[in-house]
């Protein structure tokens, strides 16, 4: 019995730490994610690979869970074991093998993702079924028992995904309908110690208790306003509120040098305002800017030493991975010859694995293109359009055989299309040799519930308009392949 799940990493935007002292936060989910495979076994022994972290082979007796020194890239997963078989006693064991589209160096929250993984992954092999509150008490108690301290914001934003208003300890957690966010984000380059940075600010806050009580008052009122202002999309007055977020956090003595390089970098190259994002100390800074301006602040955050990473924040929280993890893609060189076979999972987050793929723009007898909605439960770029068919090319297959195959399970329909060019298109998480397809077709279609939301005909201005006011939010294979066909 095995299951895939992921679940996706966060962005702290507003309130922390003073989130972790009965305070609101703001935070989204950032469309990279974490996955666990999760197999239960008949012999009672838990073993753990996780190799972004450096754990290889991690093994314990069931009955030893959480006892003695637990490696550190190890705790969580150990201890969400130990927690839910202390709940739902299980026979067997346990075997766990997890992956991750991002550095776990990044802040992220790989650590709580990978927690509600598996969690989540038990919860369905063994029918018991919790829902998202059960769900988030097992994992926030899961944080306590290995850090001690903490809100239970990420673990929060794991689960529910998408952007969240968030109170200490789940005593609030409201989804707020905001679509994307024009944030840029700045790595420092340097790994934060969030218990550390914690526990810095507690002993502050015993040596003088009124001031650090006026500091979290602050902020609790400027997130109280960044959430009205989100909602809004009123952008300019969202950086303003970031300004002064970090002026709060640096009178907590959080931020660091670096981070105040990328945040003043950020906001001369023209941001409307930058603070940084989660414990402080290093990890992410993050700014909001206007789109004409977005390229500008990417390469002043770039000259100050910064990794500028590239994520969107309309991700989906935990879930069942149905694409099947272990399909074997074709890996080849910048020449299309074939190298190797590698399992999705690993080539969809290693970007030097360039592996095969194959999309398709279908054009209706009035000229317009068709694009589709990817469906929510996809694992790259759910809920965003994308061309009229995309997909993975298979060991074994040929382009052609990949590309009939992806337009009937995708749109439910046969029909004859033509090879039009063949390039490798690199994506921040990936990089795909591309064969684009055209064909001529008006409908109907079926669309597969499980794989596309919504499929529509749009005419060219519909498309450039759409790109203009970003009211329509393209994949980078359709922004890549509508301006290969000169419709965009
Ligand atoms: C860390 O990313 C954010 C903190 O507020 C801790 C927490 O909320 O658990 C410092």
């Amino acid at each position: 019995m095995n299951i895939t799940v992921s679940a996706p990493g966060k962005l702290m935007l507003f309130g922390e730490h003073a989130v972790v002292y009965d305070r609101p936060c703001l935070v989204t989910a950032v469309d990279q994610r974490m996955r666990a495979a999760v197999e239960l076994t008949t012999e009672k022994l838990f073993i753990l690979d996780a190799p972004e972290v450096n754990i290889s082979g991690h093994q314990r007796s069931m009955s030893e869970l959480g006892k003695g020194v637990i490696p550190k890239g190890a705790q969580f997963v150990e201890i969400a074991v130990k927690n839910f078989i202390e709940k739902y006693p299980m026979s067997g064991g346990v075997n766990v093998v997890t992956s991750s589209d991002f550095s776990p160096q990044f802040g992220f929250g790989s650590s709580s993702a990978s927690t509600v993984c598996v969690l989540k992954a038990l919860s369905e092999l063994s029918g018991k079924k919790l829902d998202a509150k059960q769900l988030f008490d097992l994992a926030y108690k899961t944080v306590l028992d290995v850090q001690g301290k903490g809100s239970g914001f990420d673990v929060a934003a794991a689960i529910f995904g998408g952007s969240l208003y968030f109170v200490t300890g789940g005593k609030a957690i409201e989804p707020l309908p905001i679509g994307d966010i024009p944030l840029v984000i700045g790595y420092t380059g340097v790994k934060a110690d969030t218990v550390t940075l914690m526990a810095a600010v507690s002993k502050k806050m015993n040596a003088q208790p009124e001031r650090v009580g006026r500091i979290y008052d602050a902020i609790t009122k400027l997130t109280e306003e960044a959430k009205v202002k989100l909602l809004e999309g009123d952008w300019e007055r969202v950086g303003t509120l970031m300004n002064f977020n970090q002026d709060y956090l640096r009178d907590l003595g959080v931020s660091s040098e670096k981070l105040e390089a990328l945040i003043a970098a950020a906001k001369e190259g023209g941001a409307w305002g930058a603070k940084l994002s989660g414990a402080g100390g290093g990890d992410c800074m993050i700014a909001v800017a206007s789109g004409e301006t977005l390229p500008t602040v990417e390469d002043a955050i770039a000259k100050v030493g910064g990794q500028v990473i590239h994520i969107s924040v309309k991700a989906s929280g935990v879930r069942v991975e149905t694409d099947d993890q272990k399909e074997l893609f074709v890996v080849v060189d910048r020449n299309d010859n074939v190298l190797d076979y590698k399992p999705r999972s690993v080539c969809n987050s290693d970007k030097t694995l360039i592996h095969r793929a194959v999309e398709l723009l279908i054009l209706n007898s009035k000229g317009q293109v068709l694009l589709q909605k990817r469906s929510m439960s996809k694992d790259t770029r759910p809920g965003w359009w994308s061309t009229s068919v995309g997909g993975h090319v298979g060991k074994g297959e040929s382009y052609e055989d990949a590309m009939q195959r992806e337009i009937q399970e995708e749109l439910g329909i046969e029909i004859p299309f033509t090879f039009h060019s063949k390039h490798v298109v690199e994506f921040p998480y990936e990089t795909e040799m591309e064969a684009l397809f055209t064909a001529k077709y008006d409908g109907p279609f079926q669309p597969h519930p499980h794989e596309v939301d919504e499929v529509k005909f749009f005419d060219k201005r519909e498309v450039a308009f759409g790109i203009a006011s970003h009211t329509l939010q393209l994949s980078e294979a359709a922004i890549h392949n509508l301006k290969v066909l000169g419709i965009i």
